[in-house]
């Protein structure tokens, strides 16, 4: 019988701007993504509602089956001026918690998830300064006081990898030196990574801590050697010199050749390199949507940064370009959604097992879903079977590289319930659970199961037995 390990993690995510709503209740202050989100869609002032509608939806993960949830505490909430301590946002997680543990929901949260106080970004950058880590830690610190006895598994830094080629999500869009900014922004992060990663084995050794990074797998575009390197290429800069940073405290030598060659000299203290060594993660969690391919790309060509689609049918996107080492190119094999995301199960497989291969990490799922238009059926509901199909294939693929010798400890797809999408709005939809609502129209907020509520049901409760493999 093709079950999950005993004690796999059945979860699923939110994150706490795109779902909590009351961005300026409860004491709460601005944060970076609530001033940049895309202005197109619905902003983050009431979002899903969650931050009033708590306990109902963790009666819906109860329902669900859910034997752990993940989402994220929101740093302007605990700390509004940066520095002092918001009891409302304390007691806001405590009352979740607590509930989340009544029902035997592991909670498991990520520390940092797009929302610095708007207030550290006018104060000094933000990101851009070494400041931050010294503030970042004094957040963790607080939370840790608050929660660290009820929470035993933390997330430090949600997708670093892709906020570094983001700028509007870091705002370092209009910064003079970009390139240097953007790693060296990325070293504070790092650095802040390690120290909630010491603090954690200081205080609560028992608890499990690691980076969330979002991943792609990149294919060589042909069987051309030189489409073959532009590959490794790829994966070297979009994930192992964030892993091997995470993992090793190392910078990739390839990437520090490349910085070199740009003449960037980034601000890298003595100390730096023992904290980034204390900050060995105990797992590495994967954020995974797609698969990306790879064609050589000559010196003299340009470089190119990402746009991403945030339209859905025929909107813009634009793929990355570094001359010398890779073009981003689309992979004619696999489908997509319409927002032009590729949907590969096996790339999750591919993934893992290279993930693995080269750390020997234990390894959790943190998002993986798809995003589509979506609207109430007459029986009150939404026939998805589309994300039936696509959560089907994915956990498919994970029971097949745990059959590889994988390590994994838990699927927490994208998302418990409808969110606020970070590129789109209301308009892409990820939820098990539909709430009405539009982008621009509050409506009722109510909630409704869609059809892969159910179906997500009874996988959990056969512990995965009722995935289709084939
Ligand atoms: C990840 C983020 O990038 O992917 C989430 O951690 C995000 O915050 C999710 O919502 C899906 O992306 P999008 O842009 O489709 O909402």
């Amino acid at each position: 019988m093709r079950t999950f390990p005993k004690g796999f993690l059945w979860s699923a995510s939110t994150s706490a701007y795109q779902v909590e709503g009351a961005a300026y209740e409860g004491g709460k202050t601005a944060s970076i993504v609530d001033n940049n989100i895309n202005p197109t869609y619905a902003d983050t002032t009431i979002t899903s509602d969650h931050y009033h509608r708590w306990e109902e939806d963790v009666e819906l993960m109860h329902e669900l089956g859910l034997t752990a949830y993940r989402f994220s505490i929101s740093w302007p909430r605990i700390l509004p001026d940066g520095h002092t301590i918001n009891p409302e946002g304390i007691a806001f997680y405590r009352k979740l918690i607590d509930k989340l543990e009544a029902y035997n929901i592991e909670p498991m949260v990520t520390l940092y998830h797009f929302d610095l106080p708007q207030c550290l970004q006018d104060a000094y950058g933000g990101w851009r300064s070494r400041q931050v880590v010294d503030d970042f830690e004094r957040f963790v610190r607080v939370v840790f006081d608050a929660f660290g006895n009820d929470v035993k598994i933390w997330f430090t830094i949600n997708e670093q990898s892709n906020l570094f080629a983001l700028p509007y999500l870091m705002v370092f869009n209009d910064v003079e030196n970009k390139q240097f900014q953007k790693y060296q922004m990325n070293h504070h992060m790092m650095l802040a990574h390690a120290k909630a990663v010491e603090l954690c084995k200081q205080r609560f050794p028992h608890s499990k801590i690691g980076p969330a990074i979002g991943v792609s797998p990149h294919y060589p575009a042909s069987m051309d050697p030189l489409d073959v390197l532009a590959a490794q290429h790829a994966d070297d800069f979009f994930t192992y010199f964030f892993t091997d940073l995470y993992v090793h405290g190392t910078y990739h030598p390839k990437i520090q050749n490349y910085l070199d060659s740009i003449g960037i000299r980034l601000d890298i203290r003595d100390e730096d390199a023992t904290l980034l060594q204390r900050g060995k993660p105990d797992f590495i969690a994967l954020n995974y949507y797609i698969s990306k391919a790879a064609r050589y790309c000559s010196s003299d060509s340009s470089y190119r940064e990402i746009q991403v689609n945030a339209i859905g049918e025929n909107g813009l996107s634009v793929t990355e370009r570094l001359p010398g080492y890779y073009e981003i190119v689309d992979n004619p094999t696999v489908p997509t959604n319409p927002w032009g995301w590729v949907i590969d199960p096996v790339g999750l497989r591919i993934q893992l097992n290279q993930i693995y291969n080269r750390y020997r990490l234990p390894i959790m799922i943190t998002e993986n879903g798809l995003g589509i238009v979506e609207e109430l059926n007459e029986q009150m509901s939404v026939d998805d079977h589309e994300r039936i199909k696509y959560i089907n294939d994915h956990l498919a693929q994970c029971r097949l590289a745990i059959e590889d010798g994988v390590e994994l400890l838990g699927y927490s797809p994208w998302s418990l319930l409808d969110v606020l999408s970070t590129t789109s709005g209301f308009r892409k939809r990820y939820g098990f659970i539909y709430v009405d609502r539009t982008d621009h129209e509050s409506k009722t907020l109510n909630r409704y199961k869609k059809k892969s509520f159910y179906w997500y049901s009874r996988v959990i409760h056969s512990n995965g037995e009722i995935i289709d493999i084939d």
